[in-house]
């Protein structure tokens, strides 16, 4: 089911491509657009979004079935751009722009009132990055040159997309899973300053342009105290000892079935943000099995993860808003990267919903989970 709508939105970009009648694509006849829907359920609660990944550089927005789930502003009032925003596709060679993938994403939310709350992602990370940064002939940067092709990258991003990001993040996985800081090319020439120098210059970016725009640390395995968390902690207060702005950390939320951390240590994690007066955002939920089918049980204890992890966010008021990392298995990022596992969204892949669905519902709505 998944290859087969994946091959029909396929179809459509090359019929769209060399203009030949467009072929009927597979419709999920059952795609669930269906109460109860989950942004107007976090607005009512008090949270600003409710939000879903899109992934334009897969072609999402020709799979009319997806979109006709992904469109509905009732379900999903935020999103993310899953890659068109990334710096290979932003900046393929050195200083030769191009936003208009990431725009696509732009163009999809105002049509669909999402647009209040676009969640920009990224500008600095170690992964996708263009050829020109990762394979320069042995030792030609140097930290200033480095600094400066950085600085540039992330000056000429925020202002190309300008006022249509509600949020930047700006630096992206920055803790490796040792809680060291991640040996990237821009740790290696710069050490760990290349993090305040990244949201110095997100920040003056923004200001030239009189813009609005939060300023986010993005990163996974946070969401619970441990040295990991720790180690963003120490980031954070990096950013400010040199009176530099950050206004956020998202907590991706990439967890595992059965392995979730419970609401209060989710809390306890988001609380040692809050108390250095950040904003927090669950940017990148899904719960993946590390083996498969499930069953209804592993079904239910996934459903009792989802439920733990939105009852996180909706009981802790700086927590801004929660975005899964897209909605539907068949355009699920888990498979391509962790061989054998998946079924971690909110969806199946003929568009019904699983039960972890009616679980975020009721943990948004703060009653007891009837399905975990
Ligand atoms: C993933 C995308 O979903 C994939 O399509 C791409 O091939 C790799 O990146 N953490 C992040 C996201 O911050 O940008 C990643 O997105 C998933 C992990």
């Amino acid at each position: 089911m998944a290859s087969l709508r994946a091959f029909a939105a396929l179809a459509g970009v090359v019929a769209l491509t060399v203009a030949a009648p467009v072929p009927e694509p597979e419709l999920a006849e059952r795609q669930d657009t269906s109460a109860p829907f989950l942004h107007s359920a976090a607005v009512a609660h008090g949270k600003a979004w409710f939000g879903s990944e899109l992934d334009t550089f897969s072609g999402e927005q020709y799979d009319q079935a997806f979109m006709t789930v992904w469109n509905d502003s009732r379900i999903f009032g935020s999103t993310t751009p899953g890659n068109t925003m990334k710096w290979e596709f932003v900046e393929p060679q050195q200083n030769t722009f191009n936003f208009s993938q990431g725009m696509q994403t732009v163009a999809l939310s105002k049509a669909t009132g999402k647009d209040a709350h676009l969640r920009c992602h990224n500008l600095v990370w170690h992964e996708e990055l263009p050829s020109w940064v990762v394979y320069q002939p042995y030792d030609s940067w140097t930290n200033i040159t480095l600094a400066a092709a950085m600085i540039n990258h992330i000056t000429k991003t925020v202002r190309g997309f300008g006022s249509n990001c509600y949020s930047w993040d700006v630096v992206n996985e920055a803790i490796d899973d040792n809680a060291q800081w991640r040996n990237t090319i821009f740790y290696q020439y710069m050490g760990k300053y290349y993090i305040p120098i990244a949201f110095a210059a997100a920040q003056a970016a923004v200001k030239s342009i009189g813009a609005d725009i939060k300023l986010v640390y993005n990163d996974y395995n946070i969401e619970f105290p441990g040295a990991k968390q720790q180690k963003a902690v120490e980031l954070v207060q990096l950013i400010k000892q040199y009176g530099i702005k950050i206004d956020g950390v998202g907590f991706e939320s990439h967890f595992v079935f059965g392995e979730t951390p419970g609401a209060s240590a989710q809390m306890q994690a988001m609380q040692s943000f809050t108390s250095l007066g950040l904003n927090m955002y669950q940017t990148e939920l899904d719960v993946r099995f590390p083996s498969l089918p499930p069953t209804p049980a592993t079904l239910a204890q996934q459903a009792s993860d989802y439920y733990n992890t939105i009852q996180a966010c909706m009981k802790t008021p700086a927590c801004q808003g929660m975005t899964v990392w897209d909605f539907d298995d068949a355009y699920s990022w888990v498979p391509s990267t962790f061989a054998g596992q998946g079924d971690a969204c909110l969806y199946w892949a003929n568009l019904t919903r699983k039960p972890a669905y009616e679980a975020v519902y009721q943990a948004i709505t703060d009653v007891n989970c009837t399905v975990c």
